[in-house]
């Protein structure tokens, strides 16, 4: 799951996806990160951990990190969260099977429309929309499992 700080969408997106494939007794790892470096080694944003929480969600064993060239290699899928963040992901990727790998995360609710997950940093009022936004797409992706 990448976003640009990995401390508002991100953390959310890590955090219920694991719900899910622990309510589905899946056994993937998941794990978070930004293409930005500002944040790393942060706990996710306050606002983040309250949505999550209010959901029964806890956040608070995450730590920001920048993601990396390797991630590439250490996972079969890659959540971006916007279009921006598609775009510095793929240009990281050294070859077609790696760039194959980031896909926009709405795409498991709107396929093919380029629908991106609003930034939450500057709208105290947006969290609850984007963890919304992205429990449905978690949850679409797991179904398909
Ligand atoms: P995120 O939100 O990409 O969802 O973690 C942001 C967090 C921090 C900043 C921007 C977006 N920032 O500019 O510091």
């Amino acid at each position: 799951m990448v976003c640009l700080g990995n401390i508002c969408r991100s953390p959310l997106a890590e955090g219920i996806m694991k719900q899910k494939i622990g309510e589905a007794g899946l056994q993937w790892e998941v794990d978070s990160a930004g293409t930005g470096h500002w944040h790393a080694g942060q706990l996710p944003d306050p606002r983040s951990i309250v949505t999550a929480r209010q959901h029964g969600i806890d956040l608070t064993d995450q730590r920001a990190r920048q993601f990396q060239v390797a991630d590439f290699e250490q996972f079969d899928k890659i959540f971006v969260m916007d279009i921006q963040n598609r775009r510095d992901v793929q240009r990281l990727a050294r070859t077609d099977e790696h760039r194959a790998k980031v896909e926009l995360i709405l795409d498991q609710i709107h396929p093919g429309q380029d629908h991106s997950v609003p930034d939450p940093y500057y709208d105290d009022n947006g969290f609850e929309a984007v963890f919304l936004m992205l429990d449905q797409a978690c949850g679409a992706f797991v179904s398909t499992r």
